[in-house]
């Protein structure tokens, strides 16, 4: 094991440090860093994908439990189809057809979901190997994972340089800021795709856990998950959580985007305090451990994911098993479909300017 900024073998409070995670099909190595910060709190994050392999937080008496989904070995994230805790791109959640129009030109992408494009194609941003630079930033442990995507990788025009910048707090955050630049007109569109289960990871379904999101509107969707382009008032119906509700309360009634979705598979429109700064958009509280997870962004939406397509078929960490429901997912984002949707906000990237959007997933506890 390599030791970043600290001295010895096991991670020291306010440290980081590398150690080999395996290889590639192509036998390529793949690393794991782990981030500690000075209470503790550990998160451990791959270079394969940049991946989020795990995120220890204290409950109300402090004690740690993991709480994101993921895999013990980087065969698990090679084979992985669910995109546990991994950095999404260049486009996060649906295209429709896989295809849209740019500048007058047709760009045809690999239909990996049904008839559509989702998450960045067949090799996605989370099969790539990153770069990784460990950064000690003033207020915690950072760490820099860059990678090129090429000028046509899986039918996305221009060179885009990608940065994620992953830092464990000492306030217990986990902040990932996302930038990119591009030479010649594109789409983008980064998230992250941690599966989150407050009570610990591999310990049963997220039902119980209380959510409130940020949001008046959600983007209603066809049957095959594509927004209608509608922007829905929550109100009376079982995407209002303005007021901090159940996740299981309504999931299993009769209202058709919900059987649609198999559960809640939405993008919810977030109220928005300013453009440029984040503001939060989600809190979830999981009531037995006391812990709490918010979510504050500067993205103008966010996908609701209750893991119905989660199987229980995949091997876990300590052999965890993940069946249905058993975690959820906040992926910060822009709407779906934007790149066909000229009435959602603009994911067009162009030459000269970047792409800059912050995301932190801050942890607490309540009594
Ligand atoms: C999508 C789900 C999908 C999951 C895993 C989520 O972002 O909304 O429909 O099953 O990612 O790919």
């Amino acid at each position: 094991m390599t030791t970043l900024g600290a001295i010895g073998a096991t991670p020291q409070p306010g440290s980081a440090t590398k150690k080999a995670f395996g290889n590639t099909p192509e036998g390529q190595p793949i690393d794991l860093y782990v981030l500690t910060n000075r209470g503790g709190t550990e998160a451990a994050i791959t270079n394969y994908g940049g991946a989020v392999v795990s995120l220890k937080v204290p409950d109300r008496n402090g004690k740690l439990a993991d709480v994101v989904l993921g895999y013990d070995t980087a065969d698990g994230y090679v084979n992985d189809k669910s995109y546990f805790g991994a950095i999404v791109g260049r486009y996060g959640n649906r295209i429709a057809h896989a295809q849209f129009v740019l500048d007058g030109k047709t760009c045809t992408l690999a239909k990996n979901n049904g008839e559509n494009s989702l998450h960045g194609g067949i090799k996605g941003f989370n099969k790539a190997v990153w770069t990784a630079k460990v950064l000690s930033t003033k207020d915690g442990q950072s760490l820099e994972l860059s990678y090129l995507s090429k000028d046509g990788e899986e039918g996305f025009p221009g060179n885009l340089k990608v940065s994620v910048i992953y830092t464990l707090t000492d306030a217990n955050a986990l902040r990932i800021e996302y930038s990119a630049t591009t030479d010649k007109r594109t789409v983008v569109n980064l998230t992250n795709h941690s599966y989150f289960n407050l009570a610990e990871q591999g310990s049963g379904d997220i039902l119980g856990h209380q959510l409130m999101i940020q949001a008046d509107k959600f983007t209603p969707v066809d049957a095959s998950l594509i927004p209608t382009g509608e922007l829905r008032d929550v109100t009376g119906t079982p995407f209002d959580f303005r007021k901090s509700t159940a996740i299981g309360a309504r999931i299993d009634g009769d209202d058709e985007q919900l059987k649609l979705g198999g559960g809640y598979d939405h993008n919810f429109i977030l109220r928005r305090s300013s453009d440029l700064r984040a503001s939060l958009a989600a809190r979830v509280v999981e009531p037995t451990t006391g812990r709490v997870l918010e979510v504050w962004t500067t993205e103008p939406g966010v996908q609701f994911y209750t893991g119905n397509f989660l199987d229980g078929k995949a091997t876990g960490k300590g052999g965890a098993t993940y069946p249905r429901r058993s975690a959820f997912c906040l992926e910060t984002q822009h709407y779906p479909d934007s790149p066909n949707q000229p009435k959602f906000p603009s994911v067009v990237l162009k030459p000269g300017e970047r792409y800059h959007t912050i995301t932190t997933y801050r942890f607490s506890v309540e009594k």
